[in-house]
């Protein structure tokens, strides 16, 4: 069965009334600059809000506090509470991370300017946007040696552009998720991609584990934009419903 997508416009999330429903793993991808989402970051910053600003140690940090808003709106609609009352904090490592009123939900963001993904889940979750710019070689030392195999065949093609970027979200989605983020090298991790828009995930460190994930990529406004989303109890992810 064909995932649905994690694409999910603003005019959409306006008209949320809950979050609730046996899908585990919801992600978004939303302009922050789009005037529909306005409602939803009118939300006042809590103090940790503010201080996690000021102390943020990597990532964009100019839409942060919009970033923050949408997330809290996202955990009260899921937990049926206010978004006053939602706090979320970054952790030791950076990984956002809900420590109230119910710390049992997990979260992930990512930035590329305006843009924001964001994904939330009951098991451990990580999101990774990038824009495609001009072309540029893989990085071969942070693939994998699964990887690097599978990107030689395709080195003399366009092809093998796209498909770093795309091994690359996913391969940060999943680091994110496991609350790491880069500290991890990325090249004990491999990617192998699915049909639709779906891909598995082996990891030198936990041979027995299996994590999968879904991207897709879609033009918003002037970018083109990719994103992943991998969710640590191996069920799929699911866009936002309408
Ligand atoms: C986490 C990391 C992969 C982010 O990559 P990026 O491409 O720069 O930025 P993205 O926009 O995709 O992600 C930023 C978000 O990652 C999240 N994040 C940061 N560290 C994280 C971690 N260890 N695990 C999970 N998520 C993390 C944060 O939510 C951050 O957004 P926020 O600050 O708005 O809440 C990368 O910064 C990293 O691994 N850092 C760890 C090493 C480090 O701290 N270096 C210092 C660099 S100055």
């Amino acid at each position: 069965m064909r995932p649905h997508p994690i694409w999910i416009y603003a005019r959409q999330i306006a008209r949320w009334k809950t979050l609730s429903g046996d899908l585990t793993t919801r992600a978004l991808v939303v302009d922050l600059e789009d005037p529909v989402l306005a409602p939803l970051l009118d939300l006042a910053p809590t103090p940790r809000d503010i201080a996690d600003e000021r102390g943020k140690l990597a990532g964009p940090r100019k839409y942060f506090l919009r970033r923050r808003a949408l997330l809290r709106k996202l955990v009260s609609l899921r937990l049926g509470c206010s978004p006053a009352d939602v706090v979320v904090t970054h952790d030791a490592d950076g990984a956002p991370r809900v420590v109230g009123p119910d710390p049992s939900i997990f979260v992930s963001v990512s930035a590329r300017e305006s843009f924001a993904a964001l994904a939330i889940s009951d098991a451990p979750v990580g999101v990774d946007i990038e824009f495609a710019g001009p072309p540029t070689e893989p990085l071969r030392e942070v693939l994998h040696p699964v990887e690097r195999v599978e990107m030689e065949k395709e080195w003399r093609s366009e092809s093998r552009v796209t498909r770093f970027l795309e091994t690359w979200i996913a391969k940060e989605a999943y680091l994110k998720a496991l609350g790491t983020g880069l500290k991890r090298d990325p090249a004990t991790v491999a990617i192998g991609f699915d049909r639709f828009g779906t891909f598995r995930v082996a990891d030198d460190a936990r041979p027995a584990f299996r994590a999968a994930g879904l991207w897709d990529a879609k033009i918003m406004g002037e970018k083109f934009v990719y994103c992943a989303c991998v969710a640590l109890d191996g069920r799929p992810v699911h866009g936002l419903p309408e």
